[in-house]
């Protein structure tokens, strides 16, 4: 993975002789902090970097406050791209992916500052329609701009996504979708090329309820000529929240969060201000280390009813769960039975939380079957695990994990955001040191991760 120049300097609060697209709060050269001069390239972070070094903990107690959805937050910040004018959103995490689709808007021509957990979004009335690869590489989420730019500026040039641990991972439903709205594409280079005078809404039946094509297909459909239906659409809450921000633009949806979404084209949307859901995988990573440590803990802010399933199952691994005013109080004795365990689309069990239960599988009593439903890889953390003593078997898409007493402190290394995240909970139940090298991924999908572990009692600590 590379930084480019310009969020290096971002992230560093140095000069790079470009302009910076994100403000934090105020400008690194306020006064308090000069301007100096950046690093060379090579000694930057990036995700694969950074390290952490986890010991046994139990006994957790306190608050762990639970920031604003990734998974929501990068869809609403491309909803942007729909309106011209000042948007306002709160609740914002400090992500690394936030930054990486901010500075994809500022590529674009928009201009984004941040104050605290609030990002403004400036969106002028000529933007440049492109993601390119540098940026796409990065971080997946960016096709998502595909559907606005193609519903309010006719044309869009985005870099074709790879795959990645997860597998192969297709855009085609995103694109096929978009063509019965009466886009057309072509593909050369590694970029895709989308034209569309004006779309037309139409009914779409979706192969499998993908939450990204809902998403591109929810965004161009609220500025198409007439209505569309998503049949077989994705439910997750973040679907929700993303039409919830648009009907406040002026857009017509109606049905998001169900299976089947009707929309009535408008001419135009207007910036809003929008508060950001609360991020239902960090609220369930929690939950997890709470389940492997034992203790008593509250996610100010969690919503249960966002994540039933997964409390439920929780419930039968020995745990006690309840919501609260504040937010979810979670008990454990530090004691897991085994579970099986099914990934399927919400209000399934997220994929998302496949690598955390897995982690609290290693050391629970009894035997586990775990299926993924939803992606044919992701399970590279398991080798990880196994080297840290886990019991683990997989075949295809399936895992059968025995659970022993403990496992044992190993070096290892994060793929991905939640194979981090699985590591940190199992190194929270191995005798020993467990030294998590590509500590950077949890950067992009947990703010302030080893603060808040450490605030509850976690014994963690970062190196660079
Ligand atoms: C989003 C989430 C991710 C989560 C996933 C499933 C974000 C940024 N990411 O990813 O964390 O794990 O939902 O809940 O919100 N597919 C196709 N063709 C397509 C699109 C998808 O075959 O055009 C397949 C995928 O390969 C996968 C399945 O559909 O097997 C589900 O993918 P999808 O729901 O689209 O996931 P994302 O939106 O990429």
């Amino acid at each position: 993975m590379s930084w480019s120049p310009r969020l290096a300097a971002r992230l560093l609060g140095c000069t790079s002789g470009q302009e910076i697209g994100v403000a934090r709060g105020k400008p690194a050269h306020n006064g308090r902090h000069a301007p100096h001069p950046c690093p060379p390239l090579p000694a930057l972070m990036s995700s694969d970097s950074g390290r952490l070094v986890v010991r046994p903990s139990e006994g957790l107690h306190g608050e762990v406050p639970i920031a604003g959805a990734k998974n929501s937050v990068l869809k609403l910040m491309a909803a942007t791209v729909l309106a011209e004018g000042t948007h306002v959103l709160h609740n914002v995490p400090d992500l690394t992916d936030v930054t990486d689709m901010a500075e994809l808007l500022s590529a674009m021509g928009l201009v984004v500052t941040r104050d605290g957990a609030t990002l403004t979004i400036e969106r002028p009335a000529e933007i440049v329609p492109e993601a390119p690869y540098e940026l796409v590489e990065r971080m997946r989420a960016s096709i998502v701009v595909l559907g606005p730019l193609l519903a309010k500026v006719g044309e869009a040039r985005v870099a074709v996504p790879g795959g990645d641990d997860f597998g192969h991972r297709p855009i085609d439903m995103h694109l096929a979708s978009l063509e019965s709205l009466g886009a057309r594409f072509t593909s050369s280079h590694g970029f895709i090329q989308g034209r569309a005078d004006q779309l037309h809404g139409t009914s779409v039946v979706l192969d499998f309820p993908s939450v990204g094509a809902t998403e591109n297909l929810l965004m161009a459909a609220v500025l198409a000529k007439g209505t569309t239906t998503i049949d077989n659409a994705a439910r997750e809450p973040e679907i929700a929240d993303l039409a919830s921000m648009l009907n406040r633009m002026g857009a017509q949806v109606v049905g998001a969060g169900s299976s089947t979404i009707e929309i009535e084209g408008v001419a135009e949307l207007t910036p809003v201000e929008h508060t950001v859901i609360p991020d239902r995988i960090e609220a369930a990573t929690f939950l997890a280390v709470v389940g492997v440590a034992g203790g008593e803990v509250t996610l100010l802010g969690a919503r249960a009813d966002h994540m039933d399933m997964l409390i439920q199952k929780l419930g039968t691994m020995g745990m006690r769960i309840s919501p609260t005013p504040e937010g979810i109080w979670a008990m454990s004795k530090g004691e897991l039975r085994s579970t099986d365990i099914s990934t399927l689309p919400y209000p399934g069990v997220a994929t998302d939380y496949k690598p955390l239960l897995v982690a609290m599988l290693t050391v629970a009593e009894g035997i586990g079957i775990v299926t993924e439903n939803i992606f044919g890889g992701r399970f590279r953390y398991i080798s990880e695990l196994v080297r840290m003593g886990a019991d683990i078997r997989t075949e295809g898409h399936h895992a059968v994990v025995r659970g022993i007493p403990a496992l044992s402190g190993a070096p290892v290394r994060a793929s991905d955001i939640r194979a981090g995240a699985a590591l940190v909970i199992a190194g929270i139940r191995a005798e020993g040191e467990t030294l998590i090298s590509g500590a950077g991924h949890l950067d992009r999908g947990y703010e302030r991760f080893d603060e808040k572990l450490r605030d509850i009692g976690v014994d963690v600590t970062r190196l660079p």
